[in-house]
């Protein structure tokens, strides 16, 4: 280090991203305890079955990527054999007006003929419900076999139209958080790991 600058470290739990300070609330390995625990369940319901996976942009795009990994590797230690599955994305936006009322608009849409094919909607979090509802509603009209929902994190007390995923990988508490795909300002998507922004990093070199 150059003299006449001084660095501070982190405290334990807490990590430099990007000159901010993560405090880490789901680290690397309860993710991918996570992820295998959403596989098998997904599999005890589609074993034998055409299954096609559709990843919601951007935030979706790390976690499905996981989760098809761990269908396609299987599970020895309960049996589960490796699974086939299609993948497919769509990208949306929402934007909330002053009246609180969600807006979605579909950016991306599929290029997946989904009639009469089971369909599985993977997104990264489920805050309100106002995405994944207007998402369900556009896909319904197609027809599918069946439509049901994986996410990565739940946040129930945000929820303002009622929506109960099939498969939650884990229930978080009314935080923003950032990391494994979700963003706060397009920044932080490939933090290995989920957290929360503290703050501007102590540790930046400081000038004495
Ligand atoms: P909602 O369920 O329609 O309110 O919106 C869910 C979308 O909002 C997610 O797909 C994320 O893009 C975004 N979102 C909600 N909560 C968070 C968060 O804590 N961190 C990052 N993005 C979030
Ligand atoms: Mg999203």
């Amino acid at each position: 280090m150059a003299a006449g600058h001084v660095e501070t470290a982190p405290s334990m739990g807490q990590v430099e991203f990007n000159g901010y300070l993560i405090e880490q609330m789901i680290s690397e390995h309860e993710l991918h305890v996570i992820t295998q625990r959403l596989a098998d369940e997904i599999y005890r319901d589609f074993k034998g079955k055409d299954l096609l996976l559709i990843g919601i942009l951007k935030g979706a795009n790390l976690f499905l990527g996981d989760l098809a990994r761990e269908l396609g590797r299987g599970n020895a230690e309960i049996g589960r054999p490796p699974m086939p599955v299609e993948l497919d994305f769509l990208q949306v936006s929402s934007y909330e007006q002053e009246t609180s009322t969600h807006n979605v608009r579909k950016h991306i849409d599929i290029s997946t003929e989904i009639k009469d094919r089971n369909v599985l909607l993977v997104e990264d979090i489920l805050d309100t419900g106002h995405t994944l509802t207007w998402i369900k509603e556009q896909l319904k009209d197609r027809e599918p076999k069946s439509l049901s929902v994986c996410v990565m994190l739940d946040k129930p007390e945000r929820r303002e139209v009622f929506l109960k995923p099939e498969y939650t990988g884990k229930i978080i508490p009314n935080k923003f958080v950032i990391g494994s795909g979700l963003d706060f300002n397009q920044q932080f998507r490939n933090l290995p790991y989920v957290g929360v922004v503290i703050g501007p990093s102590q540790s930046r070199t400081v000038a004495v």
